[in-house]
Parts: C-alpha cells; structure tokens; sequence
C-alpha cells in the first residue's frame, strides 16, 4: 500500500501540469502570511468569479460578462463584442493551459472588475475554480 502509494505520488508529480505549479506556488505565498489557511476554495472561487462589482469603466460588471457562466461556450467581451475562446479543454484544449497567459489576463481582468490586482488567496480560489470546470 505504502509502496504504491508512492508511485501514485511520484507519477502525478511527474504529470503535475504547469498550472498547477502555479497553483502550488499561491498556496505557498498564502501560507508564508496565514499560517491557519486551509487552502483554495472553489466555492470562494466562483463567488470571486460570478459578483458583480463596479468595474474600471464604471459599469457593473462580473467575469461572467465576459467569458459567460458555461465554460463550454465562447465569450463575448463585454465592451467591445469580440470573441473569447472557451475556458474549458472540452471545447478548447489551450484552455488554462498556459501559465504566463493565465498570469497576464488575471491581472487585467480582476482590474476590470474590481478595480485591483487580485490577492494571491483570491487568484488561488478563482484558479481552482475555473480549472474545476476547465477540465
Ligand atoms: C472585459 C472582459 C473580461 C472580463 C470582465 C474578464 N475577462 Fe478574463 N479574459 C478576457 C479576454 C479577452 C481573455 C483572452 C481570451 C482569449 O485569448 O481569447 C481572457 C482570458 C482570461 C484567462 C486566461 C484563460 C486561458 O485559457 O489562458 C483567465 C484565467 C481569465 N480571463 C480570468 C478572468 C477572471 C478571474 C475574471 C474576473 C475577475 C475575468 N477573466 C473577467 C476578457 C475578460
């Protein structure tokens, strides 16, 4: 059991996706502030994701405006009608695949909706929820 356990660790080690490692990495941001933390939360994750907030524009907007509530479909952005590809691998297999991508939009995005770079613990939740649903 021991043994295979191990093997079981050491192959999704091996397997471990980049994003993840990203992940990972947030979690330990977390931790070095908040000793007690639990870790990430998909429930806060699609809280963070679903609000609606007063967004850089002035306009009461949430990530939903943008990339819509099913994963599976295209987005359409909010402001200016283009398309967004899908966030889930079932439709779009780049989907949260590329971590310097996920940094990049992360960083404008939370700005789009809530007027701020989000904290390392609320891009831990919105990535654990997002990649819930991505694959
Ligand atoms: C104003 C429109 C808009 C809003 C609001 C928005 N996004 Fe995005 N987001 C985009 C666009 C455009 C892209 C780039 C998609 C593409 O390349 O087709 C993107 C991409 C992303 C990606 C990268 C996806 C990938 O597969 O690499 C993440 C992560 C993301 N957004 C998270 C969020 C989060 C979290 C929020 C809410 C805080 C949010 N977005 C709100 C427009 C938006």
């Amino acid at each position: 059991m021991k043994l295979f356990f191990g093997v079981v660790v050491f192959v999704s080690a091996l397997f471990a996706e980049p994003i993840d490692e990203f992940v990972k990495s947030l979690e330990q941001e977390v931790q070095k502030k908040q000793s007690s933390f639990q870790g990430f939360s998909v429930q806060r994750g699609e809280q963070i994701f679903t609000t609606e907030h007063i967004g850089k524009k002035g306009k009461k907007i949430s990530c939903v405006s943008c990339h819509t509530s099913d994963f599976t479909q295209k987005g359409e952005h909010f402001f200016t009608g283009k398309a967004i590809e899908p966030l889930s691998r079932k439709t779009n297999p780049e989907a949260m695949t590329d971590v310097r991508n996920v940094q990049k939009w992360l960083r404008r995005n939370f700005k789009d909706v809530y007027n701020r770079l989000g904290t390392p613990k609320e891009q831990g939740d919105v990535l654990v929820y997002m990649l819930s649903k991505a694959r």
